[in-house]
């Protein structure tokens, strides 16, 4: 696999690109392509067997495309399905995983709130990474049920989503969490909806630059960085109308390529 190969990214739309931004500004010289399964969103209401055949279908498509690495821009696709891809496929994968560890050992109440997707939620990953921590704090589990489509629709900072959001969160506002860790990679864009409803001594997190640190030590380890010119950088491709992944990352300003692409 030659060093200047992109980077491939997959998520169930267009909430991965909040992981994708971490690592592009982390790996400036690296070339990437991005796919939004947003057709298929929101994955996190689906059997793991359909998680686990997304996922097939994405990184099939990126392999195709030539990625070295795969970056699983997806809470949800990560916890369900990153263990059959790293048996099945022959090249690095990054996953996803809801940042409890910081938050439960940072904790001042011991009270802390994780709001996710259903599948992430319960997922055999999850529940084994919960079960580490919840000896020593409680952890106030959320679903995130509806967010994920107001999201893919551009709706992330709007009157409906705090609503949405107040009501969905009582449980932790209740419970005076301090920590709350994002779990789902569509919610880093609910940061000013958040921002609003908890009070400011309650820390949110995400895992955005875990990711991409880790993203960065995995291609050092397999000598795969890209030591040449960056060339054409970033494509980024929905199978639905793009224009939402556009707005996201400001494509038209940053000289992104996004365009619809069928898969
Ligand atoms: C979803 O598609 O339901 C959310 C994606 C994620 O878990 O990151």
């Amino acid at each position: 696999m030659s060093n200047e190969a992109p980077i491939g990214f997959f998520d169930s739309g267009v909430g991965g690109t909040s992981i994708w931004k971490e690592v592009i500004q982390l790996l400036p010289n690296e070339k990437t392509i991005y796919l939004a399964d947003s057709k298929n969103a929101p994955y996190g209401e689906r059997p793991v067997e359909e998680i686990i055949a997304l996922s097939k279908k994405n990184t099939d498509k990126l392999l195709e495309m030539g990625c070295k690495l795969i970056v699983v821009a997806c809470n949800t696709a990560t916890t369900n399905a990153i263990e059959y891809l790293r048996a099945n496929y022959h090249l690095p994968f990054i996953g996803i995983e809801p940042a409890l560890k910081p938050a439960a050992l940072k904790s001042q109440t011991k009270v802390i709130g994780i709001l996710a997707t259903k599948g992430t939620l319960s997922s055999k990953l999850f529940h084994q990474t919960s079960e580490l921590y919840s000896r020593d704090i409680k952890i106030v589990e959320v679903v995130g049920q509806g967010l994920v489509r107001l999201i893919e629709r551009g709706e992330h900072n709007t009157f409906e989503m705090e609503i949405l959001l107040r009501q969905l969160l009582k449980p932790m506002l209740e419970a005076h969490i301090d920590y709350l860790v994002l779990g789902c990679s569509h919610y880093p864009y609910l940061m000013p909806v958040l921002k609003k409803i908890f009070p400011p001594d309650v820390t949110i997190i995400d895992s955005g630059e875990a990711v991409a640190r880790q993203t960065k030590k995995v291609l050092e380890e397999n000598h795969l960085q890209n030591q040449g010119d960056k060339g054409p950088g970033h494509k980024l491709f929905s199978n639905v109308d793009p224009k939402v992944l556009g707005l996201l990352t400001n494509a038209a300003l940053n000289n992104y390529e996004v365009s619809y692409l069928e898969f």
